[in-house]
């Protein structure tokens, strides 16, 4: 198969209606991160369990259509024996991996930041692809103060997830482009929306210049919020308004799927947010999920690390997920939290 044609077969495996994906790519600092609040320790064989957990959840396939890897878990087995990335696989779920190595403060940018891992990236791809992994993700960050972020990094950003994404297409993978505006700050929800849609503009300019084919890749969004330490809260209706518009104003149609972050929202936020939108009325795009915390919270929370506790955390797990499905047709309602 050419490489556009692969690249078409995977979007289209990945983007499908009341179907999202699951962020389960955490890199070491950050899952000894979330190990810690259920007081387990970080050993390669509780992270294998974990993932094993989540990844052999029976029905998973019917509401997530994709799940993003971190590269340790790509080479990692289920209990079976049965290489992670094939195990998502016979469950229905496309394996991809994050592939960006994190971020750094940018040079000569006091409190910006720039995502590294382009260097050799070519090459990593060949052997993700040997391994099954199917589409990528590289997450940009953006921290937003009164002066920031500056345009220095809003375009060096941009520049990096453009560079990923034509890198990754060369390599028949499907990029997951995630430029993310941080929840951290008292900065107002209007604030939130003027930076991201500087942000948006930005990264879809340098697609552009890259060559990137928009119809193969996917938008991973942060939703457009007020800052997490701002006073004043808003009203679903107003963030799904305000997220929408800045989307619409930024995003081509040729795009076919967008999946947000949820970005330290919790579960059931992340799921009304999403909902709300998909009720707005036609978009251009395919609106769905693809969640870290607010998909694994639930789960993570009922397995505390116990064996004995693996049923029901992959049914908190697959509850979330039926939620968001539902929420990414806008057919989801708060009394289905009940069920
Ligand atoms: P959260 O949904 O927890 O923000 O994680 C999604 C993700 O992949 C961040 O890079």
């Amino acid at each position: 198969m050419d490489t556009r044609s692969e690249l078409q077969v995977t979007i289209n495996a990945m983007v499908q209606p009341g179907k999202g994906l699951l962020a389960a790519d955490e890199s070491g600092p950050t899952i000894a991160k979330r190990f810690k609040t259920i007081g387990l320790e970080s050993t390669e064989e509780n992270r294998r369990a974990y993932r094993n957990l989540l990844l052999t959840t029976p029905g998973l396939g019917e509401f997530v259509s994709g799940v993003i890897l971190y590269e340790e878990t790509l080479r990692q087995k289920a209990d079976d024996g049965t290489p992670f990335p094939q195990a998502a696989a016979a469950n229905g779920v496309v394996p991809g991996i994050k592939v960006d190595l994190g971020k750094v403060p940018l040079a000569l940018a006091p409190g910006d930041e720039i995502t590294e891992g382009l260097d050799g990236l070519a090459k990593r791809f060949v052997d993700y692809k040997r391994l099954g992994a199917r589409f990528a993700k590289w997450r940009a960050v953006y921290n937003i103060t009164a002066s920031l972020p500056s345009r220095l990094a809003i375009e060096a950003n941009a520049d990096s997830l453009a560079r990923y994404a034509a890198i990754s297409q060369e390599a028949g993978i499907v990029p997951i482009v995630e430029p993310e505006v941080l929840m951290d700050g008292d900065h107002t929800i209007e604030r939130c929306a003027e930076v991201t849609e500087a942000v948006l503009h930005e990264v879809f300019h340098a697609l552009h210049r890259h060559r990137v084919v928009l119809e193969h890749i996917l938008l991973k969004p942060s939703m457009v919020l007020p800052g997490s330490e701002h006073q004043q809260q808003s009203s679903t209706a107003h963030i799904a308004a305000a997220t929408v518009r800045v989307l619409k104003r930024t995003v081509p149609a040729a795009v076919p799927g967008l999946v947000f972050l949820s970005g330290g929202q919790s579960p059931e936020e992340a799921t009304v947010n999403l909902n709300a939108m998909n009720r707005l009325g036609a978009l251009p795009w395919n609106l769905s999920f693809s969640y870290g915390r607010a998909l694994q919270e639930p789960p993570l929370q009922a397995w505390r690390g116990q064996p004995g506790n693996v049923k029901e955390a992959q049914q908190a797990l697959l509850k979330r997920a039926r939620l968001n499905g539902a929420a990414a047709l806008g057919k989801y309602e708060a009394a289905m939290e009940k069920d």
